[in-house]
């Protein structure tokens, strides 16, 4: 169905500008948000992204429209920011599968690994860690650790995803999921295929190694956006979070979209109602142990200094 704004969302959309334009703020929002969110963002993106723009953003205040860890990561790039989430309880269910203390359990098991994060992860688990990694540079992140062994944490999903591609280290995954992606079955992908038999099969990384398997393309969200501008291909089934086809039916009305998708309600926890509160109200502000963040900071930082914007995607093997 095509989304329209109501004339209660137009008005809270202007009165939303004009805030924005007061409190010298800017608006981040995730590819997942709701897509009246997109109309007051002044950027869309995956995570990786979203971390670049955080870092280099100017502004009095960063509203972000995403889950926790998401804004988190923008405080710690961004120290001298102001950093508001609206809805305060947006977390993910992912980042919440593993804790500081389990993790430093672990390095013992393991003293001669490398810990690579996955950017789903509390600033206290980024800061128990050697580098970060994003969906979108995971697979280069670890093949550039000089170590041959390498704790990944906490996607078991995208630790198998990176190890298929990266056979020359020992990765050792761990336990965690991301309930949205995990229940994505391989069955209703080939039953979407036998519907729709000229559409590509685009899979977030998350997703089982079943699902993966059977796609053409497994790449991070805004990957899926660049995937599907770029390729001849016109239709295109699409198995993740369900927000998602909603930004690319939006700026790619000629291509046609289906999706195998569940719904992330975390993501969708930030309304417009909520972002004006946040603009009125500055709340709910990140605030971070400081040296919790610096030690997080460094594990950013070695991911940017590995990970190139030009190699964003990974085509299934
Ligand atoms: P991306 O970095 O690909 O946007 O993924 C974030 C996420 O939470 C997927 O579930
Ligand atoms: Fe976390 Fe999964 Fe939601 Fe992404 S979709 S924010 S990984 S719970």
């Amino acid at each position: 169905m095509e989304f329209v704004l109501t004339a209660e969302q137009k008005d809270l959309i202007a009165r939303i500008q004009r805030l924005k334009e007061e409190k010298q703020a800017v608006i981040l929002c995730h590819n997942y948000q709701r897509p009246e969110i997109y109309e007051v963002a002044d950027f869309i993106g995956d995570s990786l992204e979203l971390c670049r723009k955080a870092q280099t953003t100017r502004a009095r205040m960063i509203v972000f429209s995403g889950v926790y860890f998401m804004a988190e990561s923008a405080a710690i790039l961004n120290p001298s920011m102001k950093v508001v989430i609206p809805a305060k309880d947006a977390g993910c269910a992912l980042s919440d599968m593993i804790t500081p203390e389990a993790l430093r359990r672990k390095k013992y098991e393991y003293p001669d690994a490398a810990v690579v994060c996955y950017v789903n992860s509390t600033a206290a688990v980024k800061a128990e860690s050697d580098v970060c990694c994003t969906s979108s540079n995971a697979v280069d992140v670890v093949r550039s650790v000089p170590h041959k062994r390498v704790l990944f944490v906490p996607d078991k999903n995208l630790a198998n995803f990176v190890a298929k591609q990266v056979p020359e280290k020992e990765i050792i995954p761990w336990d965690g999921f991301c309930p949205i992606h995990q229940r994505l079955s391989a069955d209703y992908l080939l039953r979407a295929k036998q519907l729709h038999p000229n559409a590509k099969i685009i899979a977030h990384p998350e997703c089982t190694d079943d699902v993966r398997e059977i796609a053409d393309y497994v790449v991070s969200t805004s990957g899926m956006m660049k995937v599907a501008k770029e390729s001849e291909a016109t239709e295109f089934i699409c198995t993740t979070e369900c927000g998602m086809i909603q930004r690319m039916k939006r700026e790619m009305p000629e291509k046609k979209f289906y999706t195998v998708c569940s719904v992330c309600f975390d993501m969708k926890k930030n309304t417009l109602e909520n972002i004006e509160e946040a603009l009125i109200s500055e709340q709910h502000e990140i605030i971070i142990p400081e040296p919790v963040r610096i030690k997080a900071y460094r594990a950013f930082e070695r991911m940017f200094e590995i990970s190139s914007p030009k190699k964003q995607i990974f085509v299934a093997v």
